[in-house]
C-alpha cells in the first residue's frame, strides 16, 4: 500500500491513479486494477444516495463507506472526504478525521483554504489532500475556475500556502489546463486533477462517470472508460425474461 509519503516522494516520478469508491465490492475491483489511491468522496450523496447536494451526506454516512472500501481493498491507500459541516474548528475536524482513520482511510480531504484547520490537523500527523478550484459543497455554479487572472492568482497563492503547510497532495477541480500545470510544477504536494488538464500529476475521477454506471449527463472532462449501466439494464432484461 502507497503511504502518503511514498505519494508525495512520487511526484515528477510517475502519474497518480485515483477514483472514488464507496462500497467493498468497486473498492476490490479499484485495487484489482491496481488504481493507486481511492477517495471516499462526498459524491456518494449524490451517485450512491440520488441526494441533490454533497452537502446532504454526513459524518455517519460516510463513515460506514469507508469502513466498506477498506474492507474491499485492505492494500490501496484510501482518502476520506470531510463532509460538509464536520470541520468547522480544529477541534472538530481533528476529532472526526480521526475517526475516519480508524475506519480504515490512510489521509483525509478537506475542500477550501482552510490553513489553521489543515495546521491542526498535520501537526496531530493526519495527513491531508487539500482539494481547491470548484467546490462542489459551497459553490452556487458548477463552473470552470480561475478563469480571470486574479482568481487564477488567487487558487495559485492558496495551492502554493497550503503545499508549504505539508499537504501531500491536493485535488484541483475544473480549472484551465496552463493553470492545473504552473501549479503543478510550482508546489512540492502531488497535484491530482479532475477537469484541470493532463499536465499534473494525476487524475481522479468519480467511478460512476468512469465505468458509465449512471444514466446521466456528466462534465465534459469524465471520461468514460466503460458503459456498465447498459451492460447492467441488459443483463437485468435477460434475467426478467428468464423468469418468463
Ligand atoms: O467527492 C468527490 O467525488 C470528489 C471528487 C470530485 C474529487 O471530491
Amino acid at each position: 500500500m502507497l503511504t502518503a509519503q511514498d505519494i508525495a516522494q512520487s511526484k515528477n516520478n510517475r502519474k497518480i491513479s485515483m477514483i472514488t469508491a464507496y462500497d467493498a465490492n468497486f473498492a476490490r475491483m479499484a485495487q484489482a486494477a491496481e488504481i493507486d489511491m481511492l477517495l471516499v468522496g462526498d459524491s456518494a450523496a449524490n451517485v450512491l444516495l440520488g441526494l441533490e447536494s454533497t452537502r446532504d451526506v454526513g459524518m455517519a454516512e460516510m463513515l460506514i463507506l469507508t469502513a466498506a472500501v477498506s474492507r474491499g481493498a485492505p492494500d490501496t491507500h484510501i482518502v476520506a472526504d470531510m463532509p460538509w459541516e464536520s470541520e468547522q474548528n480544529p477541534e472538530m475536524a481533528l476529532s472526526n478525521a480521526q475517526k475516519f482513520l480508524q475506519a480504515g482511510a490512510h489521509s483525509v480531504k478537506l475542500e477550501g483554504f482552510k490553513p489553521e484547520i489543515i495546521s491542526h490537523l498535520l501537526q496531530n500527523d493526519v495527513p491531508v489532500v487539500a482539494h481547491l478550484g470548484l467546490l462542489p459543497q459551497s459553490a452556487e455554479k458548477f463552473t470552470q475556475q480561475g478563469q480571470s487572472p486574479e482568481e487564477a492568482e488567487r487558487i495559485k497563492q492558496e495551492a502554493q500556502a497550503l503545499s508549504k503547510l505539508g499537504v501531500f497532495a491536493m485535488v484541483l477541480e475544473h480549472i484551465p489546463s496552463d493553470l492545473g500545470a504552473e501549479i503543478a510544477r510550482h508546489v512540492k504536494s502531488v497535484v491530482i486533477g479532475i477537469g484541470a488538464g493532463d499536465q499534473v500529476d494525476g487524475q481522479v475521477l468519480v467511478i460512476h462517470d468512469a465505468l458509465g454506471l449512471h444514466p446521466f449527463k456528466v462534465p465534459p472532462f469524465a471520461q468514460k472508460f466503460a458503459d456498465l449501466y447498459a451492460a447492467g439494464v441488459e443483463g437485468l432484461r435477460k434475467y426478467k425474461a428468464s423468469v418468463g
